[in-house]
């Protein structure tokens, strides 16, 4: 797909497809004016009749002849004073839907003047070229590798965006929403790959390609051996149930000054979670193959840094195991002493992901990060309480969390706190060891974080649950790429400049 962004005016533009924004109520944007005009009135004949309605996210298709457009797409931009950056991305998703998969070969998209409420930050002319191009790609995301009939080819090849100046401030956010898009879809590409292929080595495998691609990436794998060597007896005892061996995967991204601290992502790799001995009902287990989906969303944000090189040093490591029933496997009361020498019972053996993730998070001190923000399909818990539309935010650190709530507010890809209280850590006493990996029923997401947070005492720390928002149950199931937008909007806006 060519994707570019032109300043021309609208009439003297050319392209199979003309795509206008149309308010419900509200002021009509210079380019909807310009394309009226050009149409010698087209637009607000059709309106007065009632045949668009300017409602939010619907879209209308008008034939033309003799027109340098073969059709016009009028794509409802509801009202004003509701164009939330929400309301107008549903705009802008039910234009690709009209789009995708149509007969247009070429298209000019009008959207970027449309006004929107909110904040400079999400309103602004870079703002929405950023998120145009983020949803363009974001919404011609296809996965048909393992289908035997492909699906028809898509005969739409070149989008042009109209912007009021081809600069490089617009076409670095255009850009770099662009990017963000990709990233996404490799994050979906990796979670939709099935657990029977997307193990931990292939995982290994995905890192050393991008470290193949992008210069600017460096990898490094450290295999059993070499965890065992260490002492990352908690990752080894998670993998000892498969024939899968489990890998640690280090992922650096120097853009920055030598001396600048890195932010450090870490992100759960469980290429498929049966629960291990504490066997999982076999209903919907087929989705754990996604909880692998916050290591995934560490490979989209580092794909989107080596695409827009900005200033900034991060360092991503994966901790990447299966979690299987086989006869190496973990017992409940085993007692395994981590890589930071703490003891752990474990108590329920599907309560993995916490266990690989704690000799990451002690592995990760040596990089004297900035900050460190783990990404994990942690707890069902998280779905219980969030449902599948904000990410769980829990930290140490209430600037780091304000911030990342705030870039996840930002980038349309939310998150909620919850709180980290001393209270609830002695839900994790064991008669046996210094903790269980487990907590009870009450606040499994809280007592999962204050797991993880024991670890996490030396660097300000920022714990994701993504179990509700990394993926889609049911007929659209599927990745979602999600939190990548958050990830690149905290990350970017720690750039230099
Ligand atoms: N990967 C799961 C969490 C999960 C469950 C994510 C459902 C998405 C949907 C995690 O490893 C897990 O099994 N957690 C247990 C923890 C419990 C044993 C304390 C859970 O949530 O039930
Ligand atoms: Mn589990
Ligand atoms: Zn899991």
């Amino acid at each position: 797909m060519n994707f570019s962004l032109s300043s021309k005016a609208i009439a003297s533009s050319k392209a199979d497809c003309l795509v206008i924004g149309l308010p419900e109520k509200g002021t009509w944007p210079d380019s909807t004016n310009q394309a009226d005009e050009a149409l010698g009135g087209l637009i607000k004949t059709l309106h007065k009749a009632g045949d668009l309605t300017g409602k939010n996210a619907t879209t209308v298709t008008v034939p033309l002849t003799d027109q340098p457009w073969s059709r016009l797409l009028v794509v409802g931009t509801g009202k004003d004073t509701d164009r939330s950056p929400a309301n107008y991305r549903k705009a802008l998703i039910a234009m690709m839907a009209a789009l995708k998969d149509g007969p247009s070969k070429s298209v000019v998209i009008a959207l970027a003047d449309t006004p929107v409420t909110g904040e400079e930050a999400v309103s602004s002319e870079t703002a929405l070229l950023s998120l145009i191009g983020r949803t363009l790609e974001d919404q011609l995301y296809t996965f048909s590798d393992y289908k035997s009939e492909k699906p028809a080819a898509r005969k739409l090849n070149k989008v042009v965006v109209h912007a009021s100046s081809a600069g490089k401030a617009l076409k670095d956010a255009f850009n770099l929403g662009l990017a963000t898009g990709r990233g996404m879809n490799l994050t979906r590409d990796l979670g939709n790959t099935p657990p029977n292929i997307c193990h931990p080595e292939w995982l290994a495998q995905q890192a050393k390609k991008l470290a193949k691609d992008y210069d600017c990436i460096k990898t490094e794998v450290l295999d059993e051996k070499q965890m065992e060597k260490m002492g990352m007896n908690t990752i080894l005892a998670v993998g000892k149930g498969s024939t899968q061996p489990p890998r640690l995967i280090v992922m650096e991204y120097r853009g920055g000054k030598a001396k600048d601290k890195p932010h450090v992502l870490v992100g759960k790799g469980i290429t498929f979670d049966t629960g291990g001995i504490s066997l999982k009902p076999g209903e919907g287990m087929d989705e754990m193959k996604y909880d692998m989906g916050g290591s995934a969303s560490v490979f989209g944000a580092m794909k989107v840094l080596a695409e827009t090189q900005p200033k900034i040093n991060v360092v991503a490591v994966i901790a990447a195991a299966e979690n299987m029933p086989d006869g190496g496997a973990s017992r409940p009361g085993d007692i395994v002493t981590t890589l930071s020498g703490m003891t752990v019972e474990i108590l329920n053996t599907d309560a993995e992901g916490r266990l690989v993730l704690c000799d990451a998070l002690t592995y990760v001190k040596k990089f004297d990060p900035a900050a460190v923000i783990d990404l994990a399909t942690l707890t069902g818990a998280c779905i219980i309480a969030l449902g599948n539309h904000a990410t769980g935010l829990l930290a140490n650190n209430d600037d780091l969390a304000n911030e990342l709530l705030a870039a996840g507010e930002r980038a349309g890809d939310r998150a909620w706190r919850l709180p980290l209280w001393d209270e609830y850590q002695s839900q994790l006493d064991s008669n046996f060891a210094d903790m269980a990996n487990i907590g009870g029923r009450p606040a499994g997401t809280i007592t999962a974080a204050c797991f993880l947070s024991r670890f996490a005492k030396d660097y300000r720390w920022a714990h994701l649950d993504i179990a509700g928002t990394a993926w889609h149950s049911g007929k659209a199931k599927g990745s979602s790429g999600r939190p990548v937008p958050l990830l690149v909007d905290y990350l970017m806006s720690h750039a230099g400049k």
